[in-house]
């Protein structure tokens, strides 16, 4: 057995820092309880929005659990950005940075006050991969408890979610709602806590570290509000206890397998295409070697089955009823395309976990489907090479938008024009939106453009035009579209160079993004190319932009 609090036992009894004591007396803590493993709770709690509006409350349910468990649990606050409130305006600049800065300031709180584990109480889109990655840093015992989803909203007999208020901004500028009827979308879109609905990124996030086996069974598959999420709060305490016991750490359970099993399920279910950038991330924390070849790899053998939202018809919260995400990963499981050695936090391994799952029934539940009746025989995740991108891109193909694209560039500078050239009809059928200088150093922090894809959906134009970008895409987004082009523009990108009326051909069937102009063409207009100012050099922003790696390379803001 490990010694159990061997970090924090460095802290309170070397004599040489009597102050700790003496500090840990000051906070409550009994001559008993210094004995005891000290486990950092890192909340993203805050009141502004409902991913995290219910976290701190979660985390003195997680604090009940690790006390009971003969643990002195300590509660300490990270930073969250919502996504949903950040889009469309410049706020989105500090989302995908945030990442960084969660992961920073847990491995941050957790390495200075010398915590024997972690456990990291998250419920928004950056939250979640930027705990992964602090845990991967710090390789402490440490686990993820998801927030949980929001219930769905609903207006007029419609079900809503946040996407719902984007797209009825689209509607509006098509004249196809009324003002009573926007207003009532928007008031009604959002019910209370929770993150967003559907199969967007907070959610293919959590079901993704679920199966890679950072969060305990069921942990994504709890709505916020299901009285399910406070019972496995109380319950992270015993598992927690064992994984020191056993000295199991995130390094023994991020690895190659199991990253592949988390990027299994995020195209089984239709994920986000964030979780590209996330798991190159992750991986990168745990030392691992993981590319966007990789990630193609994994889409290659597996097919897409989840009739979810953004493209399908259900929500996150539908999914408990049919026996959860882990339903679904026993499914996949069984036909061989999980890896069910993986260790996981519960001390025991994915295949041990799945035993004890309910079996998806397809005879009465509709969501998902059997392999055979996939919805897309490989992922919907596509990477994407050619002489606009490089090294490399990521699309999102789900096969109902068709296989290929080829249409006239229209070029925005920043995604702000697309919404004016929308409300003037200037977006047309066969437009390739080229929406450039949104990349991680150009953006900077490389904006979602779910404001944009869903006003072209609102506008009724969502599968007559594609949309590129060097920025990224909200797991919301759905149409034909390509983000994390690179070299992105502000490097001086294939993408930089594009004008109005060039010729592009997106091709999923080849991974082939083409901007059709001679090689003598592109050349000339790199000579030409000169690189703009940085928009920001101080603050958080002027060091992302110094530090960020490309998006093929995860964003990631800790390496040379
Ligand atoms: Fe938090 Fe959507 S804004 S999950």
């Amino acid at each position: 057995m490990a010694e159990l609090n061997k970090f924090s036992k460095t802290l309170t009894q070397e004599v040489t820092n009597p102050a700790a004591q003496a500090m840990l007396y000051g906070i409550g803590l009994t001559e008993a309880d210094l004995e005891k493993p000290q486990i950092g709770i890192a909340s993203t709690g805050y009141e502004g929005n409902p991913c995290n509006m219910h976290l701190n409350g979660l985390s003195v349910y997680v604090k009940q659990g690790v006390t009971a468990n003969n643990m002195v649990g300590l509660i300490f606050n990270t930073i969250g950005v919502s996504d949903g409130m950040t889009n469309g305006n410049d706020g989105m600049r500090y989302s995908l940075p945030s990442r960084d800065i969660i992961a920073d300031s847990i491995e941050t709180v957790v390495s200075a006050q010398w915590y024997d584990g972690v456990i990291a109480v998250v419920g928004c889109d950056k939250n979640m991969p930027g705990a992964v990655m602090a845990m991967a840093r710090l390789d402490r015992p440490a686990i993820m408890v998801y927030g949980g989803t929001i219930r769905s909203g609903h207006y007029k007999g419609q079900k809503l979610d946040i996407v719902s208020a984007f797209e009825a901004l689209g509607k509006k500028f098509a004249n196809n709602i009324s003002d009573e009827d926007f207003k009532g979308v928007i008031q009604n879109s959002i019910p209370g806590q929770g993150a967003c609905g559907g199969m967007y990124t907070a959610n293919t996030m959590a079901a993704s570290i679920e199966a890679m086996g950072m969060s305990l069974p069921f942990s994504s598959s709890y709505p916020a509000t299901h009285e399910g999420k406070q019972e496995e709060c109380k319950k992270i305490g015993v598992a927690m206890k064992k994984l020191l016991e056993l000295n199991i750490t995130p390094k023994e359970i991020i690895t190659t397998k199991s990253l592949e099993n988390a990027l299994t399920v995020v195209m089984a279910l239709g994920g986000s295409t964030n979780a590209a950038l996330h798991y190159l991330a992750i991986a990168r924390s745990a030392g691992l070697s993981l590319t966007l070849d990789d990630i193609q790899a994994i889409s290659d053998r597996t097919p897409f089955i989840a009739d979810l939202k953004p493209s399908g018809k259900y929500y996150m919260e539908d999914i408990l009823a049919i026996g959860g995400v882990p339903a679904i990963t026993k499914y996949l499981y069984s036909k061989g395309l999980i890896h069910g050695e993986c260790i996981t936090v519960t001390g025991k391994t994915v295949a041990e976990n799945l035993a004890e799952a309910p079996d998806l029934d397809f005879e009465t539940q509709k969501m998902v489907f059997p392999l055979e009746k996939a919805i897309k025989s490989s992922g919907h995740i596509q990477i994407m090479y050619g002489n606009l991108c490089p090294t490399g891109a990521v699309a999102k193909i789900t096969g109902k938008e068709g296989m290929t694209f080829d249409g006239e560039a229209k070029v925005c500078e920043h995604e702000s024009e697309i919404i004016t050239m929308l409300s003037k009809g200037e977006i047309k059928a066969g437009h390739v939106v080229v929406i450039r200088n949104a990349g991680p150093k150009g953006g900077p922090g490389m904006s979602e453009m779910l404001k944009p894809t869903s006003a072209v959906m609102g506008a009724g134009l969502g599968d007559k035009i594609a949309l590129i970008t060097d920025g990224r895409f909200s797991g919301g987004t759905h149409g034909f579209v390509v983000g994390h082009i690179t070299p992105e523009a502000f490097d001086g990108g294939p993408i930089a160079l594009v004008k109005d009326g060039d010729r592009i051909t997106i091709d999923a069937n080849t991974r082939q993004l083409t901007l059709h102009i001679s090689d003598e063409e592109m050349a000339a207009r790199a000579a030409q190319w000169v690189q703009p100012a940085p928009l920001f050099t101080k603050g958080m922003l002027g060091r992302y932009i110094r530090t960020v790696k490309s998006a093929s390379e995860g964003c990631v803001t800790d390496e040379a």
